[in-house]
């Protein structure tokens, strides 16, 4: 039996005996475990059905314990901290060895954020362990906004759900990677290219000439077996019925409406309000259990490219001809 409740301390207990409990975190809701605990964090990938080489995320409640868990630091870190954390911004650092190696997939690195989720950051506090988490759907699937929506992913799986109401980004943490004296951005999110080079005073660009060393490093994503950020894998964020982006709405007229749903963004008043209510959309747009799916990109610039990214990602590249009906249709 799996419960909602709005209890911190029930979380706590959860956390503490070992069990794994989903989170409100103000980007998704996370399906948190003690990170200290090996078998706890194993759970994690067991009720996801997660691929072992895809690493998780260590939330811890402050800026002083990052210490303890990543080396070698840079100060840019500290100062993107201080702006953006407690918040949705993630941290990828040299890790120190006290961190079990099934939260990192056996990398040298570990990804590390401050949530600024009351309800999170209470359970954080009260625990004192870090907590690894990774957005609460089994893998693949559409990270949970509402305590609903996990209880939709994760019913029968895990014991409890705190409630936290709809999470207020709506969409997954930035994740920044600062390994090789490089920053770079691995998953676009909320905090944007743009917020990140007015803190740091220059551009992230300059990180990216063009040089023998640069290619070879563009290239590194796939290290040995490993992946270095598996998040970047293609086909993310889905829902079950096939997605495909729409170049020209104007083709849309040409199919009958009742093959497919369209998710129609422009009601939203602003990029912030379409990241927020971006994954309620896709899980409604599923159930409604149409042959197909289709949606337009946004503007891609600042927040637009998170958007954009999850977009392509739920998409899993369909943009394409679909054949098969009286016509194909280039959408
Ligand atoms: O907003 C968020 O980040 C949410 C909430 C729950 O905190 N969490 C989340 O976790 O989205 P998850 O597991 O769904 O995505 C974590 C991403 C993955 O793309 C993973 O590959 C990447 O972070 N990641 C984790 N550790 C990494 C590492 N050491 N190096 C590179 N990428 C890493
Ligand atoms: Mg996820």
């Amino acid at each position: 039996m799996t419960e909602i409740t709005k209890k911190v301390d029930i979380a706590v207990s959860e956390i503490l005996k070992g069990n794994v409990v989903a989170l409100p975190t103000e980007t998704v809701y996370g399906l948190g475990a003690n990170g200290l605990n090996k078998n706890a964090v194993l759970k994690i990938y067991e009720v996801k059905k997660r691929p072992h080489f895809n690493p998780l995320i260590l939330h811890i409640y402050s800026i002083d314990e990052l210490k303890k868990y990543a080396k070698h630091i840079p100060d840019e870190v500290y100062k993107l901290a201080e702006c953006f954390s407690p918040g949705p911004i993630t941290f990828v650092l040299e890790k120190k060895s006290n961190i079990p190696d099934i939260i990192t997939a056996g990398l040298d690195s570990v990804a590390i954020r401050f949530p600024s989720h009351k309800m999170f950051r209470r359970v954080l506090k009260e625990s004192c362990v870090p907590i690894a988490a990774p957005s609460a759907n089994m893998f693949g699937r559409i990270s949970p906004v509402t305590a609903r929506d996990v209880y939709k992913e994760l019913k029968g799986k895990i014991n409890y759900i705190l409630d936290g109401d709809k999470c207020e980004v709506g969409i997954e943490s930035t994740v920044i990677s600062f390994l090789n004296d490089r920053i770079r951005i691995l998953r676009p999110g909320f905090v944007t290219s743009k917020d990140i080079e007015m803190v740091i005073g220059r551009s992230l660009f300059e990180n990216r000439k063009w040089n023998k060393e640069n290619c070879k490093s563009k290239y590194s994503f796939i290290k040995g077996n490993k992946y270095l950020s598996p998040g970047m894998l293609k086909n993310h964020y889905a829902p079950n019925t096939p997605l495909y982006i729409v170049k020209d709405l104007n083709l849309l007229t040409k199919i009958s409406k009742q093959d497919f749903y369209h998710i129609d963004l422009s009601k939203y008043k602003n990029l912030k309000s379409i990241a927020s209510n971006l994954f309620k959309e896709f899980r409604k747009a599923d159930e409604k259990k149409y042959d197909f799916i289709t949606i337009q990109k946004v503007e891609n610039t600042g927040l637009g490219i998170a958007i954009n990214d999850r977009i392509e990602k739920a998409s899993s590249g369909n943009i394409e001809t679909i054949s098969g009906k009286s016509n194909s249709y280039l959408i």
